[in-house]
Order: C-alpha cells, then structure tokens, then sequence
C-alpha cells in the first residue's frame, strides 16, 4: 500500500486501462504471489522470526521464476512487509520472533515478466484471542464487500464506501493514510485506490483496470505513526490492526482476482 499524501502530488495521471491479452501476464504473477504466500503458512508459528519468513519467501520466489519488487523499492531491504499486532503495515522483517497469540500480516509483491503481482494476508500465529479472530474476519469480509462493487458502471467511491460502511457497522476502524493503487506494468500506478468514501464519486471503472484492494482495519481508532526506521507504521493508539490484499482486474461483467491461492488458503485458519 502506499502513502495518500505522497501520492496526490505523484499520481496524477489518468487511469491506464489494458488489453484482454495482458490478463494472462497478471495471472502469472499473481498466482506467483499467492504460491509463496501459501508455501509459508506452515511455516508461521511461535518461535520463527520475521526474518527467516522473509528469506523463504524470497527464496521461493527466485526459485519460481520471479523477483521481488519490494527488495530496493524507495530504499527498502528486505523482500516483504511482516506487520505484527498494532504495525498497520510496512513492518520490517528482522530477529523479531513471533509468539503465541501473535497476529501478522505477510505483504509480497512480485514482477514476473514485467507484470507485479502484489498480495497480503493475515497469518494467527498459534491460538489468538476472540477479538484478534473478530478483527481479522472483518478486514476478509471487508476485502469482499469491497470486491463485490468492481464492475464496469461503478466507481472507486462505491468501494470504498462500502468497505467503510461494514467496517464502522462493526465498531472497528477503516485506515485512512494508506491505500491501494493500480498496478500492471508499474507497482505503485494511478489511481490511489481509497478504502473510505462515497456512492459514486471518483473515476469510473472500466475493463482493463488493474488495481489492489487492501483495507487495513483496527481495533480502535484509524490514527497512526511512523516509527523512526522510515517505514513501521502502527496504530497511534496501540490497536490491533489487520489487513488483506489482493491485485484484480476489471472484467466485462465483473472482477477477476489474479492473487487468489490456489490451495484456498488466503484466509488464516
Ligand atoms: N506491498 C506493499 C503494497 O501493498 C508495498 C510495500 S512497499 C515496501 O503496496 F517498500 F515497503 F515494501
Ligand atoms: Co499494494
Ligand atoms: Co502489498
């Protein structure tokens, strides 16, 4: 996801809309994202650290014919975000090492032949606490109330205004300072995909849209902070704050979701 504010001064452009042929490029590279999110759901228990998880997955993912977008993007070392508990997003993997009760998200992103596929998921680390199962089964339902309003005809409002409306239906809050974007060719593309706002407003949607939806979703209030690393963003009130993410493109009638996983397991058991 990408900073609001930055990308008003950057991402100005109109939206880029692509050919029925490119859908196979964003198949591959989304099914890539989602095989390495998948390989490493067995691997995320207490006692792994944020570190090993990230070299497996970037290990997977050369391995499989990829490579990471996130290693060297704006000065980032590592290939993916690992966002415990109260981090929003853009956690950076380390020696941090996970526990019992943790919940994390894993955000991968990868180029195969030029085409990105971007995906993130939550991951229960052992047994996790009622209101951790309730904050992320609402960010998941969030995602696909979301999914539900990419059709050609709508807007970008509609879907955020209803992933804002279940979201705050359940007393939980929607993130305002990062969202999705499109994505393709160029990882972080016109135009910034909100997960707040209102019926009808903003661009249309159209075939040949590529863009994520990724609603991060806290326990308490949207504030956050970035830490003094540049990049962790946590919730300022120390909320537990989820989130999930998948790239889609619009189709004739509809929605195509490139980053589904093919062993069903985007969300956390
Ligand atoms: N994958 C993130 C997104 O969803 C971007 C992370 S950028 C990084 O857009 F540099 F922090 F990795
Ligand atoms: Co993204
Ligand atoms: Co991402």
């Amino acid at each position: 996801m990408y900073d609001a504010d930055d990308e008003l001064l950057t991402r100005t452009h109109a939206i880029r809309t692509y050919a029925p042929e490119d859908f196979e490029g964003m198949r591959r590279a989304g099914r890539l994202v989602a095989e390495a999110l998948d390989m490493i759901a067995a691997e995320v228990k207490p006692g792994i650290t944020t570190g090993r998880i990230d070299d497996l997955i970037r290990q997977f993912t050369y391995d499989h014919g990829g490579l990471p977008a996130c290693l060297g993007y704006k000065g980032y070392t590592r290939t993916t975000c690992t966002s415990i508990n109260h981090v929003v997003c853009h956690g950076i993997p380390g020696d941090k090492v996970l526990k019992d009760g943790d919940i994390v998200n894993i955000d991968h992103t990868v180029v195969v032949d030029g085409w990105h596929g971007d995906s993130s998921r939550m991951y229960a680390v052992g047994q996790i606490n009622p209101r951790a199962r309730k904050l992320i089964d609402v960010t998941y339902e969030s995602l696909r109330i979301g999914l539900e309003q990419v059709k050609p005809g709508n807007t970008f409002g509609d879907i955020g205004y209803a992933i804002q409306k279940y979201v705050e239906g359940q007393r939980m809050s929607v993130v305002r300072d990062f969202c999705g974007h499109g994505i393709g060719r160029i990882f972080h593309d016109s135009p910034n995909v909100l997960h707040y706002g209102r019926r009808g407003e903003g661009a249309e949607l159209k075939p040949g849209m590529f863009f994520t939806v990724e609603p991060m979703v806290n326990l308490g209030k949207p504030a956050v902070k970035i830490l003094s690393d540049g990049w962790t963003a946590v919730t300022r009130d120390k909320s537990l704050s989820a989130q999930c993410e998948h790239s889609v493109g619009v189709t004739e009638d509809g929605v195509e979701i490139f980053t589904a996983s093919p062993a069903g397991l985007f969300r956390p058991n």
